[in-house]
């Protein structure tokens, strides 16, 4: 398949009476069958055993590195699968969807070792509970909820993310990182489909406490917070994927415009919007030109530092929902913005179509760890074809959500 790719967003002014309206060429379709092309690839190369979920890439290889459902990651491939089947009405994507899916479900019946519930989760079971009603998920996603829960600590007012210890986080102390945002939209789903009305005020608790401990006066978040765990108090803010304690690392902003534009599609509870949209600014005022963040802000070779298309993919995606909330110019703003992510994503930069399978390259896992630098990251293609969806929904005149 030959992408025509365009540099820039093109403009075309389409003509309504005494009207001009503007319209973005930027083609989702095209872009949305290539993740269906990508994938086939990947469908036709995976092993047929459960320990086989992908994650990702290295940067000269073409070739898939598997983890089990015990990874973070493992519910980022069911959940791409089940966008793709919402796209294509592909039967076919259907059955390997739920093939992918059921191979999580040990999730939901051992105790939390992790926050990542409901990335795992939500993504695999909750998109798949969206597009066929099934009620054998329901229940899944409603039992894990109850044991993501178990890890909430009253004193403090977060969920627990990293229940053992971790360096620098003063274990047997309360951490809590920007990324377990993203598990609370589980908490609330269960709450409204029939789970206990505890798990909502537990989600609302996590997002307000984290809302008044992870954010400096910039709205800039910290990766990490430690609490006391028996009073409560905190400790100190730190990171553990970023460049320093006091830098923007991409990733995790990206994980609060996404949780707080969630939260307040949830709660409705305007503070979150505001707080949405606070978050947003420093993201957007200081990203380079072409929209894609560098690893992390204050990276210090930027711009000789790696790229992050995963958060440049989270972010294209939550903007086109917080869109919805903004007022006009701010909504103008962020969707004029998230078309130029995805597009800038969609170009060959990103997408190549050199034999590697993923959809997206240029992701960047751990870099003070060493890992995953300049990778395909499965979570990237993920929210890249959410973010594709979501703007299929709105061309539709649908809403993206
Ligand atoms: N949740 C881990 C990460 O964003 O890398």
């Amino acid at each position: 398949m030959i992408r025509k790719t365009l540099g820039i967003v093109c403009v075309v002014l389409i003509s309504y009476g005494c009207h001009l309206k503007q319209k973005e060429v930027f083609d989702v379709d095209e872009s949305l069958q290539y993740c269906v092309e990508q994938a086939d690839q990947t469908l036709s190369e995976i092993p047929d055993d459960e320990k086989s979920l992908p994650r990702n890439i290295a940067p000269e290889s073409k070739e898939w590195n598997y983890v089990t459902y015990q990874d973070w990651t493992s519910g980022f491939w069911p959940g791409t699968l089940w966008y793709l089947y919402e796209y294509s009405q592909e039967p076919n994507l259907k059955e390997v969807a739920d093939q992918f899916t059921q191979y999580l479900r040990p999730l939901s019946e051992k105790p939390a070792t992790d926050h990542d519930l409901g990335f795992q989760v939500f993504n695999s079971f909750g998109n798949g509970y969206r597009l066929t009603g099934n009620a054998e998920y329901k229940k899944v996603i409603l039992r894990t909820a109850d044991t993501l829960a178990t890890l909430y600590n009253p004193a403090v007012g977060t969920i627990l993310s990293w229940p053992r210890p971790v360096p620098n986080m003063e274990w047997p102390n309360h951490n809590t990182i920007m990324d377990n945002m993203i598990n609370l939209e589980l908490l609330f789903w269960a709450s409204k489909n029939g789970g206990d009305s505890s798990l909502y005020q537990i989600a609302v608790a996590h997002a307000e406490t984290t809302m008044a401990n992870h954010f400096r006066p910039d709205f800039t978040s910290y990766h990490v917070v430690v609490y006391d765990r028996e009073t409560g108090e905190r400790i100190k803010g730190v990171t553990h994927q970023g460049y320093s304690d006091e830098s923007m690392w991409a990733r995790g902003q990206a994980w609060a415009i996404y949780g707080y534009t969630m939260v307040y599609r949830e709660t409705k509870d305007p503070k979150f919007l505001d707080f949405a949209q606070k978050v947003t600014r420093p993201y957007l005022d200081n990203l380079p030109e072409d929209f894609i963040p560098y690893w992390d802000f204050q990276a210090p070779n930027i711009p000789d530092e790696p790229r992050d298309a995963s958060a440049a993919a989270v972010v294209a995606s939550a903007l086109l929902e917080l869109a919805e909330y903004s007022d006009k110019a701010l909504a103008k703003e962020y969707r004029n913005k998230a078309i130029a992510m995805l597009e800038e994503l969609s170009s060959p930069r990103y997408c190549p179509e050199d034999g590697n399978p993923a959809f997206l390259r240029h992701s960047t896992g751990h870099y003070p760890n060493g890992s995953e630098i300049d990778y395909s990251i499965i979570y990237a293609d993920y929210y890249y074809i959410e973010g594709l969806t979501r703007l299929k929904r709105i061309r539709e005149g649908k809403k993206p959500v």
